[in-house]
This record gives C-alpha cells, structure tokens and sequence, in this order.
C-alpha cells in the first residue's frame, strides 16, 4: 500500500517506492558511489510509484547478476522478466553489433531480410492458425494494436478483462488494465466499453470460495456472464497466467474459450511476462490447452537487450489493411528483429524452456516443503520460473502481511538477491531461464533464511 494525497493504493504489480522501510535500506546499504547516483536519479526523474525514486543503482548486468556502482552484486530474480537468456548474452551481443555493421535501420515502406526471418519464425513457433505479425517498440502498444485489431474484426469496441491486470501504461492498455495505479484518479476518463471482471485468484477467491475443488469455476462463469450480458464484446483479453504469480485453475480457459466462440468475442492472450518459456512452455496458454485468436509478446524477445514486442494473429485476423493499425517508427528495426531472432535461437538450442520446466518444478517443490515448516507462508505457486511466496499473518484466515513480506524482501536484498513483492505479501521470484541449479538453491536458501529470520 501507499498513500497518495489521503488515498491508499494497492500496488499489485511491485512495492512501494516511498516506505519507511526502503528508505531505511538505503540509509544502510547505498554505498558511496551509488548515494550521489540515487540523488541525482530522484532530482532527474519525474517520480512514479514502483520506479523513481529507485532503491539502487547498477553498473554492470552479466547473466543473472547485477552490480551497483559499489560494486555490490544481486542475483536478479526480477529483471521486469525480459532476461530469459540472462544479461548481456554473448552471443546475442555478438549478433547485435553485427547487425549494426550490416543494416542498422529500415524506414518505412522498405522491408528487410531479418524482420521478415523473424515474423515468419514467430507464425512458425505459435500454436494453430497464429501466423500474422507486426511489430511495436513496446508491449503496451502491442496489447493495442491487438484491441485495434479485435474491434476491426468483430465490428465491436467492447472488452473484458481482470480487475488487478495490467497490460501497460498507454491509455487503451491502462483501460483494460485493473489496477488503481494505472487507471484511476489521475489517469482518467479511459476508454468506454471496457469491462472489467475479478480475476481467477484461487488463493483469494473474489466469489468466496476456498479453492478450485469446490468453486464450479466460478471466475470462468463471469466472464461469460458478462459477454452475454453485454452481448457486443470485441475481446476478451487477459494473461494466461498472471505474472504476480496467479495460476488459472484446471479448466478455467478451455470455459473461457467456449464462451468467447459462443459470444462472438475474441481472446486475446497477453504473453509479454510469460512468454517465450517462462513458465515450461513456449507460451504459458500452452499449460491449458487451449489457441487464442491473437497473442502478444514481449519484453524477453528483445534478450533483455533491446525493446521490441509483437502482436501475432489468427491469419483471417489480417483484416486492418486500409488503416493504420501500428504505425510505429521502429516496426521493422533490423537490429531490434536481430535481437529477437537471435534470442529465439539460443532460447532454442539452449533448451530454456525445458530447463525452466525442470528448475521450476524443483523450486516449486523445495518451497512447498519449506512451508511446512514455516507458518508465515500461506501459498506457494507458479509455472516454471515464474513463482511466489504469500506471506500471511494467518494460514487460516488468509490474512496478508505485507509488513512481515517487505521485510523478508529487505533482508533478502541485503543478501543479495532482488526481486519484487506483488500485491503487497507475494515475494516473486522470476530468475532468469538461464540459471544453474546451484545458483537457484542459493538464492532458496536466501529466501527461506530470511523468513525463518524475519518471522523468529
Ligand atoms: C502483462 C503485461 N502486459 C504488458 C506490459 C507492458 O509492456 P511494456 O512495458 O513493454 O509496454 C507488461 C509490462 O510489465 C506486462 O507485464
């Protein structure tokens, strides 16, 4: 939570930037050279909630570390989940520099070789008829060229999506985005016919129930409530697996499909965070047997060096051809396309996306069996390497504790490890699909250490 003029703000997405606690941390931690940094940054910057002013700074980045102008190094289980393939891959870097001595740009109406490599890699990869592309700068943007497209397709402009999501910061993202931070007070009117629906959250059951045996899927039954409802819903548009972490129960998206078929909306899967094997699939939807009629990527396709998202569609979906629909300046970038092209070879040919099966399993497996012992913990859960921790005052009640969760999260900066806390007690962990088995039980040990300490 943080206050903001008089009001609390729930910040599903990261912790507070201004408590007590952080700014104690860096009266402790920052060093010499990062104290001044840290300054300047904050006078620098416009501040935001979850960015500036920030709690460190970082000098150097190299597979899953990164290092302060201190020279103090964390483990980075965070990494705004864009270093599948670790910081500063060698062979990504290798192919980027180049790639700027051979082409380094591509105006509009020209085309070249590596970005049509990369979108018909892209149609090749994704499950079922998903074969069109475009490219954007941003996953922002991507999620609205996917809603242009949608509204193009059906004739509508209606959506539904989660309360809590978030599909980012532009205007027509933050619309369907569920998160007051994003989308309230300041940041309104946002677009109309966007309606929202409380997420699953078998965890936190929005309708009550204790969990997914006894529910009837309840979650799913709204979502389609609400399209029938309404009648002239262009899309449903949601992660398949929320990234904070939330996990859909069995069923819940072969139910959503359905009801999408039946209603004439499409679905549209966000895989910004999830994507590329981040959960032990190529895309998370995989997990759930189902194909979207439209998916965006993101965020790890640049290999945590450039930014460069993708939309990619149903074929009949390319239905846009007399608008603009993503006309954006560095749509065809070959380095960016290198980037991504060059990051889906080593996600390949390094089998990241088994390897993160596998290590995400036995993290999953070590925490489960640590929370025995260990009554603060209410859930642990994920795909992957993309898991969490909730931290509770009572296993019965539920009852968050985000004090106790920002404190584990300190002491665990303090040694050496990053990550972030959603929704205020979930410590996420989301370590690079690159990480050894033994670096991950370090970093285990580190987050059991610090609960066992904190909580004593
Ligand atoms: C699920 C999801 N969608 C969209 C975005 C927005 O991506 P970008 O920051 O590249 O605009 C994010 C970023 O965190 C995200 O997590």
């Amino acid at each position: 939570m943080a206050e903001k003029g008089g009001r609390q703000l729930r910040h599903t997405e990261g912790e507070s930037n201004t408590s007590q606690a952080r700014l104690a941390w860096i009266d402790k931690n920052a060093g010499a050279k990062s104290r001044p940094l840290l300054k300047r940054d904050a006078d620098a910057f416009l501040h935001q909630s979850l960015s500036s002013p920030c709690v460190a700074t970082i000098a150097k980045a190299d597979g899953i570390w990164i290092e302060d102008t201190d020279g103090r190094r964390f483990m980075d289980f965070h990494g705004n989940s864009v270093h599948h393939i670790g910081y500063a891959h060698p062979r990504l870097t290798a192919a980027i520099k180049r790639q700027i001595d051979g082409l380094s740009f591509s105006p509009r109406r020209f085309t070249n070789e590596v970005s049509v490599e990369l979108a018909e890699t892209l149609g090749a990869i994704a499950p079922g008829d998903l074969s069109k592309v475009l490219f954007t700068t941003g996953g922002s943007d991507a999620n609205e060229v996917a809603l242009r497209i949608a509204r193009a397709a059906t004739g509508r402009f209606k959506t539904v999506s989660f309360w809590d999501a978030f599909h980012g910061a532009g205007f027509g993202a933050a619309s369907v985005g569920g998160e007051a931070t994003f989308r309230s007070h300041i940041a309104g009117p946002l677009l109309p016919g966007s309606e929202h629906v409380a997420p699953f959250n078998c965890y936190h059951c929005a309708y009550g129930h204790s969990g997914p045996q006894s529910c009837g899927l309840a979650c799913a039954k709204m979502v389609e409530f609400a399209l029938e409802r309404e009648g002239d819903v262009a899309a449903v548009i949601a992660e398949p697996m929320r990234a904070v972490p939330t996990v859909p129960p069995p069923g819940y998206w072969r139910a959503v499909r359905e009801a999408c078929n039946r209603h004439g909306a499409l679905l549209i899967m966000d895989e910004i965070p999830t994507g590329l094997g981040k959960t032990g699939r190529m895309f998370a939807f995989e997990h759930d047997d189902f194909v979207p009629d439209i998916v965006t990527l993101g965020k790890s396709l640049g290999g945590g060096i450039l930014p460069i998202a993708a939309v990619i569609a149903r074929r009949d979906l390319d239905v846009c051809g007399d608008f603009a629909i993503g006309h954006y300046t560095h749509e065809k970038n070959p380095v960016t396309a290198r980037a991504a092209l060059t990051t889906l070879e080593i996600i390949r040919d390094e089998g990241l996306v088994e390897r993160s099966a596998e290590l995400g399993q036995h993290a999953l497996a070590r925490l489960s069996e640590f929370a025995e012992t260990a009554p603060v913990i209410g859930d642990v859960r994920g795909r992957g390497l993309m898991f969490g921790v909730e931290i509770v005052a009572d296993r019965e009640t539920r009852q968050p504790d985000p004090e106790l969760a920002e404190k584990i999260y300190y002491h665990c900066l303090d040694a050496g490890l990053s990550f972030k806390i959603s929704a205020g007690n979930v410590l996420t962990l989301s370590p690079p699909l690159v990480i050894s088995r033994g670096d991950l039980d370090k970093a285990l040990t580190i987050v059991e250490t610090a609960i066992q300490e904190c909580s004593a």
